[in-house]
């Protein structure tokens, strides 16, 4: 697979991904500019001359305190709309270095250096931001592109192996979504992604960008395919809220939503089963848990947290289904099927 520098066009912006090591994150174009790093990430910004903005790692700080300290750092620095602010972390550094770019005076200069495999293939790409706010997640965003993205993978090596399977479920999503390719390849070769090897992450990274990078082109406010690239999502999510946000990772949620998807494609007729279970098997021999429910979860708490999300949205839950790799819906589904899956082993035992 051919890893090499990217070049998108969202919403009339270009973002450039380059891959490399992590000192070249910051090049000469930064000469006026701050970056934004978290108590784990500033081993990596430690070459940078740059005035740095280190938060407290974590979701609980994805909001506006940590905002402002970007800000008030920037007005003190006498930043301008040339100014770069270059967030160095995982998916919350990133989404709030590229939100407060996005409203400093309008509009500054962005550039991300993810740190975790998830913000390397999702986070970092694709434009949006934002902060957690009023007990949501994402409440409070902006669509602005990182006119740069710099992916070092030896940052990887320091990474929790927890953060690092949660990335990694996003890569698979990703293969399923349109890279047969990339599909095989993870089957093929699991081991040297379980060990990080950096030839098989980085390739694997760069088929990643090239399938979310094509979906947010063609739709980068998410009106319409977008939405496939929440394949798994709908399950994940009351799953996550099932238990806490504390149980499971989103990745590790997303995997195990990615079976039930498919396993209601096989109940509902729309998804072959032998590619659901081929996947499910997949899955499962990374780690993931691809089970109906997981032990001390009930299919109460996860239909409530499903009702719940409906609510929010005021409208229909939506499920992103396939047919097979790279062919994908969006459909409602009755109760009834969403019952089953959450009782029904494996896809196999299904119809
Ligand atoms: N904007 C988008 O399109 C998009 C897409 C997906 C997820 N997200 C957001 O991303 C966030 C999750 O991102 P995440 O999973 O990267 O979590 P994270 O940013 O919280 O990072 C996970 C942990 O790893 C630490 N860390 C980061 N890089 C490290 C490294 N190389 N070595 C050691 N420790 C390191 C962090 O400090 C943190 O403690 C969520 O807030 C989610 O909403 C955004």
């Amino acid at each position: 697979m051919n890893v090499s520098t990217r070049k998108f066009r969202f919403g009339g912006r270009e973002s450039v991904v380059t891959f490399g090591r992590i000192e070249d994150a910051v090049g000469e174009e930064s000469a006026s500019g701050l970056v934004v790093c978290d108590a784990n990430t500033q081993r990596f910004a430690g070459s940078f001359e740059l005035a740095k903005v280190v938060l407290e790692a974590g979701e609980e700080h994805k909001n506006w305190k940590s905002i402002e300290r970007i800000l008030d750092t920037a007005v003190k620095l006498k930043l301008g709309r040339d100014s770069r602010i270059i967030g160095i972390g995982g998916g919350v550094v990133c989404d709030m270095a590229a939100f407060a770019a996005s409203v400093f005076m309008r509009g500054c200069r962005v550039t991300l250096a993810p740190t975790t495999l998830l913000a390397m293939v999702d986070a970092s790409i694709g434009g949006k931001t934002g902060i957690d706010f009023a007990g949501y997640k994402n409440l409070v965003g902006s669509f602005y592109p990182a006119e740069r993205v710099h992916i070092s993978v030896q940052t990887l090596l320091t990474l929790p192996e927890r953060d690092y399977r949660s990335g990694l479920a996003e890569v698979i999503k990703h293969a399923l979504l349109g890279a047969e390719d990339l599909l095989e390849l993870l089957e093929k070769e699991q081991k040297r992604f379980i060990e990080r090897e950096a030839g098989a992450v980085e390739s694997s990274i760069s088929r990643s960008l090239d399938i979310k990078g094509a979906f947010v082109e063609r739709d980068f406010t998410e009106d319409g395919i977008r939405a496939h690239l929440n394949f798994g999502h709908t399950f994940a999510h009351a799953l996550e809220a099932a238990t806490g946000f504390g149980g499971f990772s989103h990745g590790e949620a997303v995997a195990w939503g990615m079976t039930r998807a498919l396993a209601a494609g096989v109940v509902t007729g729309i998804t072959d089963k032998a590619y659901a279970e081929r996947v499910r098997q997949l899955l499962e021999r990374y780690g993931y848990f691809t089970g109906a429910l997981p032990k001390g979860v009930t299919v109460q708490s996860v239909m409530a947290a499903m009702t719940q999300d409906k609510k929010k949205r005021r409208g229909d839950l939506r499920f992103v289904l396939q047919r097979n790799c790279g062919d994908t819906l969006i459909t409602a589904l009755d109760e009834a099927v969403v019952r089953e899956v959450l009782t029904t082993d494996q896809v196999s035992k299904i119809r």
